[in-house]
């Protein structure tokens, strides 16, 4: 497991390459399509990264009036971030953490939280307390819409997972600290109606999209 220091240094360094993670666009799709971005409002985004699925959103998908907030503990990412976002003054902001999974934003506000191949690189304590700040930030009916490694379907995909968790052990690093996992199992049932939870391959490279709506 990276540390919040690791994490930052790593993802500094990483920057730009982010965008070129082959394996995560259908999934990205897959979200995109069923999010129903389009009704959407206010967005926050934990891990946005260099703010790719912000600026496809802002530029295809969201109406006009859709606020956007993006959080990341690498300021190299926030920086690209905030250049992806930079014709959208009013739209958008993007904002550096601190390690925690504590949000600085208003409890009910908004109606989507999204977090794309970031959860699979938090402990499970973190990922715990993501999603309880996920069900706080959001207002009832609100969607969380999450992507991100997870086990193999096929024997491919199979071998794959297991070759990277292999190199995880050694040396998570080599693997951007991620490590395939099934979010659901960290879901609290009461909370969540789960809307959409699919695996999908891509260069036989599995990925959980799940969807669901806050109770
Ligand atoms: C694998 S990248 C995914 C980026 C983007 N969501 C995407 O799908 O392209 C993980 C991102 O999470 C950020 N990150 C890692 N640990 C974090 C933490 N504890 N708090 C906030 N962001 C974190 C990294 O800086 C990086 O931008």
């Amino acid at each position: 497991m990276l540390t919040y220091k690791d994490a930052q240094k790593f993802y500094d360094a990483f920057g730009e390459k982010q965008d070129r993670q082959f394996y995560e666009e259908s999934a990205i799709i897959d979200l995109i399509t069923h999010g129903n971005f389009a009704e959407a409002k206010n967005i926050v985004e934990f891990g946005c990264g260099t703010g790719n699925l912000a600026s496809r959103l802002l530029n295809d998908v969201l109406p006009a009036d859709c606020y956007y907030t993006g959080v990341d503990i690498s300021p190299t990412m926030v920086e690209l971030c905030r250049e992806k976002l930079r014709r959208f003054p009013d739209r958008a902001k993007c904002l550096q953490s601190k390690g925690q999974p504590i949000l600085n934003i208003t409890s009910q506000s908004a109606d989507r939280f999204i977090s794309t191949y970031v959860l699979d690189l938090l402990s499970g304590e973190d990922i715990t307390i993501l999603l309880n700040e996920a069900y706080r930030v959001l207002m009832p009916g609100g969607y969380l819409c999450l992507a991100g490694l997870t086990h193999g379907a096929s024997a491919t995909s199979r071998l794959v997972v297991l070759v990277w968790r292999g190199i995880y052990r050694i040396r998570p690093s080599l693997v951007g600290g991620c490590r395939p996992l099934k979010i659901t199992g960290y879901l609290k049932t009461d909370q969540w109606h789960i809307l959409r939870d699919k695996v999908i391959e891509s260069y036989a490279v599995p990925s959980e999209v799940l969807i669901a709506r806050k109770v």
